[in-house]
C-alpha cells in the first residue's frame, strides 16, 4: 500500500459534507492526486446496500443486520475502489468507515465494541486508516444547527439519546486509536476547514500553504 488512507467521521448534521466540499477544493488547488469516496457506498453494489440500510421503512432490521450490512458494504467498497486507488499511491479520503460502525452499531445500538471488531476485522486490521479526523460538534448543536432529523433517514430517525451515545462512542475510540484527531468546529465553517487542513499538513499529507 502505497498511498494515504484518511477517514472523516462525525455525528448527524456535523458539517462533514460541507467540509468535503471544501477540502476537495483546496485538494483540487493543490494539485493532489486524490479521491474521495463515502461509506456506506461509494461503489455500485454499496450503494445499494446502502439504499437497504437507510430505508426509513425497514423499521424491522435488527441490530445485527443493520452491523453486517455496513460491514458488507465496507470491504465490498474497500476491494473495489479504496485498496486499488491506495496500491496506485493516490490519497484517499473517505466519508465514514469503520469508527462509524464501532461508535454506532458497537456503542449506540450496544453490540459492543468486540463483536463490530471482529465482523470488521479485515478492515480494521489489514486497512486501517492513516488518519481519522473526527469533527467534534455534539449532536445537539448539530441538529439545532440543520433544523432537525431528516425523517426519510433510518438512522437520522433514532432519536437525541441515540446519538448522544454515538457522540460519547467517538471521543473514546479517540481515547483509545491515537490515529484519532478531534477537529474544533467551533469557528465558521472556514475556521473548521482551516483547522482541517492544519491537522492534514502537519501529519504531511498536504503541503503547509492554503
Ligand atoms: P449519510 O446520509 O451518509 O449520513 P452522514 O451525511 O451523516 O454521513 O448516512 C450514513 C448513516 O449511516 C449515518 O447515519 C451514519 C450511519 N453509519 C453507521 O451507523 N455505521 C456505519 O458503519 C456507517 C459507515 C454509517
Amino acid at each position: 500500500m502505497k498511498g494515504t488512507f484518511v477517514t472523516f467521521e462525525g455525528c448527524e448534521g456535523s458539517g462533514k459534507s460541507t467540509q468535503l466540499k471544501l477540502l476537495a477544493q483546496k485538494l483540487d488547488e493543490a494539485g493532489a492526486d486524490y479521491i474521495l469516496t463515502r461509506e456506506p457506498g461509494g461503489s455500485a453494489i454499496a450503494e445499494r446496500i446502502r439504499e437497504i440500510i437507510l430505508d426509513g421503512k425497514n423499521t424491522a432490521m435488527c441490530d445485527e443486520c443493520e452491523a453486517l450490512l455496513y460491514a458488507a458494504a465496507r470491504v465490498q467498497h474497500l476491494k473495489e475502489v479504496v485498496i486499488p486507488a491506495l496500491d496506485a499511491g493516490k490519497l484517499v479520503i473517505c466519508d465514514r468507515y469503520v469508527d462509524s460502525s464501532l461508535a454506532y452499531q458497537g456503542y449506540a445500538r450496544g453490540l459492543g465494541q468486540e463483536y463490530v471488531a471482529s465482523i470488521n476485522s479485515f478492515a480494521l486490521n489489514e486497512y486501517p486508516p492513516d488518519l481519522t479526523l473526527f469533527l467534534n460538534i455534539s449532536p445537539e448543536a448539530a441538529f439545532a444547527r440543520k433544523h432537525g432529523a431528516d425523517e426519510n433517514d433510518r438512522m437520522e430517525q433514532l432519536g437525541a439519546e441515540f446519538h448522544q451515545r454515538v457522540y460519547e462512542g467517538y471521543l473514546s475510540l479517540a481515547k483509545k486509536y491515537p490515529r484519532i484527531r478531534l477537529v474544533d468546529c467551533s469557528g465558521s465553517k472556514y475556521e473548521t476547514s482551516q483547522n482541517i487542513w492544519r491537522i492534514l499538513a502537519n501529519e504531511g499529507v498536504v503541503g503547509a500553504s492554503r
